[in-house]
């Protein structure tokens, strides 16, 4: 059963960690965390050390008044087990629970985040503090929710130890139904005189002279996410049988770099699922990842919303530059995660440290104090949320999805690919630009999610499927829809192995097309396309088995070779993108498919640069509009709309978006002129 985060309105707050400082500026901690309308705070997160002086000794003086500090004050406490960062004394007691990295060395202790996910004394440890902490304050009337951990995998997500050798072994076993020859099966260890005559044989994929098997490689990523994924689970056990009613969930990090984990197992197991999003410094158009990001969150939680656990009022210290935050942008991100599903935005982190390792880190309280721009706009985005109460709990209403698959990425990024240019999430982005800029609502889904709620499916890059997901989304075409499908998709099973008779393997027949041999372009190489524009990256010699050429090469080894292609398939329409076209290009190929689907965006006539993005609530519909170019725009709304962040009646049936500004507008959904 889910439990449900009980705390009303939009929660708003950041990492509390108190513990950095005196026991004097706590009270004016309070002070300020209520001018500025913050609602509840994590706290804990990475407070091992002083919590446990030693093995099995426990310390709750310093968190019993800060539990009751904050609920004093009306803060909600989202408490975390602090098994992120075991402390020095563990790890001269468990040496071994240090991980070893790829090519053998063992890493020492001394930052966070570094322990063996396999080591069985961490995870009696863990388990250990989670459940002091569980039967200490279960019953504590700040704790709102358990925040297990803190963003499983990020830094260091694999350990190459004998003990992970071991755990490895074990998952494997489990996998192949004890079945060592279905292993050398799947990994083609026939090849490269790969045989396994063992299972003692079968090593994590440490450093070797050579290509890696890409099989073993996928299969270690699949290991090290569940791995993770049980010490998370039992965390949550252990905290659910002190505290059966207070809700679990972990930080997620869903898109850059920290792609350890495969999401879509992971968020069935919380209650609430969170997520923590930064901007990237080279980024000109850090809004478009924000709402990637915000609806890849939203998807992985079913539709539900979800919480933005941290991210940042402005320097991000772990960027190559810690780029400020221009006027306005705070409270637009902010809002706009809340547009995409957040029912809660909080901050990494509540006071900007003066010491340690993120001392440069923003903060919603900065080194400035309250004399500064980012402690006022904190304050105002706090008037913000408060006036959003309502929007809490309702959902996206997206009629296209976008397929994402964990499988795919990892498989895909593998090394000695036809090309090591192709990357997953630059391919998704590139599709999900042109519908963003159009205001078209999206969705994720998995390859064998439930379509039927969608006219239209994008599959930008899929190179691995497996029979369930290829046979779902080609039906869902076969029944009328949409799919559009990227070049280098369906190219292998869940295996690696290729699917033979021509690409792209398991799309070939819905596509109508078939290709005999791939032609990858070279880095920063393009091929002119006769519709207009060019491609980029990729170019296949394609032959139209039924489809219909709609853009063919100009030039190259392929001119007159179709790069873009249309299929009548059963009673809907699928396409077939065998190249990467240039971004106008790609937005008008983009709009004849949703077009052609009866995709409409979420409101017509939105000036581009203002961002339209409607949750649905059982009422009333809430309308996000956000400038991102700093024009402003008048927009239409219905009649009888109210502005929430005013409280302003439009009655003239028009919003002004002020430059730079957002407004959020509700607009009734019942009775006679409403939805239903
Ligand atoms: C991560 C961590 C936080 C903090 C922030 C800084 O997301 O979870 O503890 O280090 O980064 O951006």
């Amino acid at each position: 059963m889910t439990r449900s985060l009980n705390i009303s309105g939009i929660a708003y707050g950041g990492d509390y960690n108190p513990e950095q400082w005196p026991e004097e500026v706590w009270a004016e901690d309070m002070r300020l965390m209520t001018e500025a309308g913050v609602n509840m705070v994590s706290v804990n997160i990475f407070s091992w050390a002083l919590l446990e002086p030693s093995e099995g000794v426990y310390d709750f003086s310093r968190l019993d008044r800060v539990l009751d500090m904050l609920y004093t004050h009306g803060i909600a406490a989202d408490l975390a087990t602090p098994t992120a960062a075991p402390p020095a004394w563990f790890f001269r007691s468990h040496p071994e629970a240090l991980p070893v990295d790829r090519d053998g060395r063992r890493l020492s202790y001394g930052s966070r985040q570094t322990f063996c996910p396999s080591s069985p004394a961490y995870r009696e440890a863990a388990l250990r503090v989670a459940r002091a902490l569980g039967e200490r304050y279960a019953d504590h009337p700040a704790v709102v929710m358990w925040h297990v951990h803190n963003e499983y995998g990020c830094h260091n997500a694999e350990c190459f130890c004998d003990t992970s050798a071991e755990a490895f072994r074990r998952w494997l076993r489990a996998r192949y139904g004890d079945d060592l020859a279905a292993l050398n099966d799947a990994w083609g260890t026939a090849f490269w005189s790969q045989w396994y005559y063992d299972w003692d044989e079968i090593l994590p994929p440490r450093a070797t002279g050579a290509v890696p098997n890409p099989t073993h490689r996928l299969d270690w990523r699949r290991f090290c996410s569940d791995e993770l994924l049980s010490l998370c689970t039992a965390e949550r056990e252990v905290l659910a049988e002190a505290a059966p009613a207070v809700p679990a969930t972990t930080n997620f990090m869903v898109m850059y770099n920290f792609d350890a984990l495969d999401y879509w197992r992971w968020a069935p197991e919380l209650d609430v699922v969170s997520n923590d999003h930064y901007l990237r410094s080279t980024d000109p158009e850090s809004e478009i990842d924000i709402a990637m990001s915000g609806d890849l969150v939203r998807s992985l939680a079913g539709n539900r919303p979800w919480l933005l656990m941290e991210h940042s009022t402005g320097a991000v210290n772990w960027q190559p530059v810690n780029r400020a935050k221009t006027a306005g942008e705070l409270r637009r991100n902010a809002l706009a995660h809340v547009a995409r599903g957040a029912d809660g935005i909080a901050y990494f982190q509540w006071r900007a440290a003066k010491a340690g390792a993120e001392q440069w880190h923003s903060a919603m309280l900065p080194h400035a104090g309250t004399d500064s721009v980012i402690w006022r706009d904190v304050v105002a985005l706090g008037a913000d949320l408060k006036a959003l109460a309502e929007v809490r709990g309702s959902t996206g209403t997206a009629e296209t999805a976008i397929v994402w698959d964990w499988d795919a990425k990892w498989a895909l990024e593998l090394p000695s690919q036809p090309s090591e240019s192709i990357r997953h999430l630059e391919l998704v982005r590139a599709w999900y630009e042109p519908l963003w800029r159009a205001g078209v609502a999206v969705d994720f889904v998995r390859p064998d999610a439930d379509l039927s709620a969608y006219r239209l499916v994008l599959a930008p890059s899929l190179y691995l499927v497996d029979d369930a997901g290829a046979a779902n989304l080609t039906a869902f075409a076969e029944r009328g829809g949409t799919l559009a499908v990227g070049f280098h998709s369906g190219a292998v099973d869940e295996n690696c192995h290729v699917r033979l008779g021509g690409y792209p393997g398991a799309f070939r027949e819905a596509l109508g097309v078939r290709t005999d041999e791939l032609f990858p372009l070279l880095p920063g190489e393009t091929v002119g396309l006769d519709a207009g524009g060019t491609g980029s990256l990729w170019s296949e010699r394609v032959r139209p088995d039924g489809a219909e050429a709609v853009a063919s090469y100009t030039n190259g080894p392929l001119a007159g070779v179709p790069a873009v292609m249309r299929h009548d398939h059963g009673t809907g329409t699928a396409w077939y993108l065998a190249t990467l076209p240039d971004p106008d290009t790609l937005a008008t190929l983009l709009e004849r498919v949703r077009g052609e689907a009866g995709v409409r965006p979420v409101v017509s006539g939105v000036p581009e640069g203002i961002e339209a993005v409607r949750r649905r609530g059982p009422d009333a519909d809430y309308l996000f509009l956000i400038d991102h170019r700093g024009d402003g725009a008048e927009v239409p709304v219905s009649a009888d709309a109210t502005e929430l962040l005013t409280g302003k009646r439009l009655e003239a049936g028009t919003v002004t978006v002020p430059p730079g500004g957002v407004v959020v507008v509700r607009e009734i959904t019942t009775g006679p002129t409403g939805r239903s």
